[in-house]
């Protein structure tokens, strides 16, 4: 009977994360998507912890104390992060996700080489390969976690031919693997354990080379090998939810890379081998002795009121300044005058993936005024004016024009193809790729200075008292 309601139990909690995942796919449905999953992976706790009951050397304390130290440290953590730095939350969690996998296979061979009772080839090569994947994704994790922190720099951990010393520092992970696992249980602990270090620097060496803006693919692809590491201590415990939740980490990681680098043009090889997107660099094109030129409020909001079609172009500013009730309140002012207003939304604006989506609905903009990249580079030519609000790589030219741009190649919108343009931000400051926009010195360019929330705010107040 009690394995009965287990197996009902994993039946349920595995049912509900794929029902959960797919209710993540949209702002309407997410919020309960991610309950649903909570509640699936409640069930599959109490289940799991239900199994030793049976067992007299049961390990309750440990378990209860565990799960409270973790739980509050998530619950606070979650409470207290900014949506800015969500990324950086992202990263650690999983880091220590890969941290348990790597915890969890070591602790299952120890018996095994104490002893030196055969572990079977099949359980060995699992251990090996959660051992690395697992191990890769912890030291990963964490270094992304630093970077995006601005706790180290990127130049004072890469080597002179860096890719090369990472390739070699795999094929010795690999090869050690190998014979740790021709040895099999009665072999050197030794050696595992040093197959488990090598993981773990080859992890951090991976990331070590990685430009800044390539970061959300990497954490993405760190995330996927979380959850195949998941997946692989699943079968190591002959846990089928372990098993089932990791494969839909795993799977739903990948998919979000293959994303991710379809939307900057980029081969998966072409991020992790470098390439674009340090935090300095620069391009040439731009700054010279060209000078952008500013609108006053006044002006900005005439310009808008007697326009028959604006296109507001959301970024990571948006997000800093919480800007996103103001926008909508102006969107609220010029459909009332008639204007037709969208939102242009490019795949990797912001911070995370749909990072645009969810602020605007949390402000309540109705879903089909946004656009994606294609459909708004298709309304562009005919919209009287684009409205940025704290976006700047996303709209860069350089990706369109200059070669040598670190970002030449990357999809972009293409607000210069718009009879106007007017640009808020704070400075003429780089956005996250660190390099220059030439967009700001274009002819059809207007810059207005100033934190995103306060213009828009004085904006309200000029088109009210037109
Ligand atoms: P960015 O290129 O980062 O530019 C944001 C701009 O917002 C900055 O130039 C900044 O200029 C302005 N800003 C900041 N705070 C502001 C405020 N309070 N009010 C007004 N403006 C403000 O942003 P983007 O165009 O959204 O592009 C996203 C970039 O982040 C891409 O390079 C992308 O690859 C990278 N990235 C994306 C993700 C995902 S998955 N979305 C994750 C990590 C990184 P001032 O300082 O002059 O105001």
């Amino acid at each position: 009977m009690l394995t009965f309601a287990i197996n009902l139990s994993y039946l349920s909690g595995a049912v509900l994360f794929v029902i959960g995942l797919r209710m993540l796919g949209s702002p309407d449905t997410a919020r309960r998507g991610n309950i649903l999953a909570g509640i699936g992976m409640l069930l599959a706790i109490v289940a799991s912890a239900v199994q030793p009951l049976e067992n007299p050397n049961n390990n309750y304390i440990w378990i209860l104390a565990s799960m409270g130290i973790g739980g509050t440290i998530g619950y606070v953590s979650a409470m207290k992060i900014k949506m800015t730095a969500m990324p950086q939350m992202v990263s650690i969690f999983n880091g220590l996700g890969g941290a348990c996998a790597v915890i969890l296979a070591f602790s299952e061979s120890l018996p095994y080489y104490d002893q030196a009772s055969l572990l079977n080839g099949g359980q060995l090569a699992i251990i090996l390969s959660t051992l690395l994947i697992g191990g890769v994704s912890f030291t990963g994790s964490l270094l992304a976690f630093a970077k995006l922190e601005d706790l180290v720099r990127d130049d004072k951990i890469t080597l002179p031919y860096h890719n090369i010393f990472n390739l070699v520092l795999l094929a010795a992970a690999v090869a050690l693997g190998v014979v740790v696992y021709l040895q099999g249980s009665s072999g050197s602990l030794l050696l595992l354990l040093l197959f488990t270090g090598l993981s773990l620097v080859y992890g951090f060496s991976f990331v070590a080379p990685i430009g800044g803006a390539d970061m959300p693919v990497v954490i993405s692809l760190l995330n996927s090998f979380t959850g195949l590491s998941a997946a692989a201590a699943g079968v190591i415990y002959n846990n089928q939810l372990m098993l089932v939740g990791g494969i839909l980490v795993g799977a739903s990681g990948t998919i979000l890379t293959v994303l991710m680098t379809k939307a900057m043009n980029r081969s998966l090889l072409n991020v992790l081998v470098g390439g674009f997107g340090g935090t300095s660099g620069g391009s040439k094109a731009a700054a010279g002795d060209l000078v952008a030129r500013e609108v006053s409020l006044n002006d900005a909001s005439i310009q808008l009121n007697y326009s028959q079609s604006v296109m507001f172009v959301p970024g990571y500013g948006l997000a800093v300044a919480q800007a996103q009730k103001v926008i909508k309140e102006v969107d609220d002012i010029l459909e009332a005058n008639g204007v037709e207003v969208k939102y242009a939304i490019h795949p990797v604006a912001g911070r995370m993936p749909g990072h645009m989506n969810v602020l605007l609905a949390e402000a309540d903009v109705p879903y089909p005024k946004l656009l994606d990249l294609e459909d708004a580079n298709a309304a562009l030519p005919n919209t009287d004016i684009v409205v940025i609000v704290g976006a700047n790589d996303v709209v860069n030219p350089a990706a369109e024009t200059d070669p040598g741009s670190p970002i030449y190649g990357m999809p972009v919108l293409k607000v210069w193809e718009a009879k106007h343009v007017i640009v808020l931000k704070r400075s003429m400051k780089p956005g996250y790729a660190g390099i220059e926009n030439p967009l700001f010195f274009h002819e059809k360019t207007r810059m207005l200075f100033g934190d995103a929330k306060d213009s828009l705010q004085k904006l309200v107040s000029e088109l009210k008292s037109l």
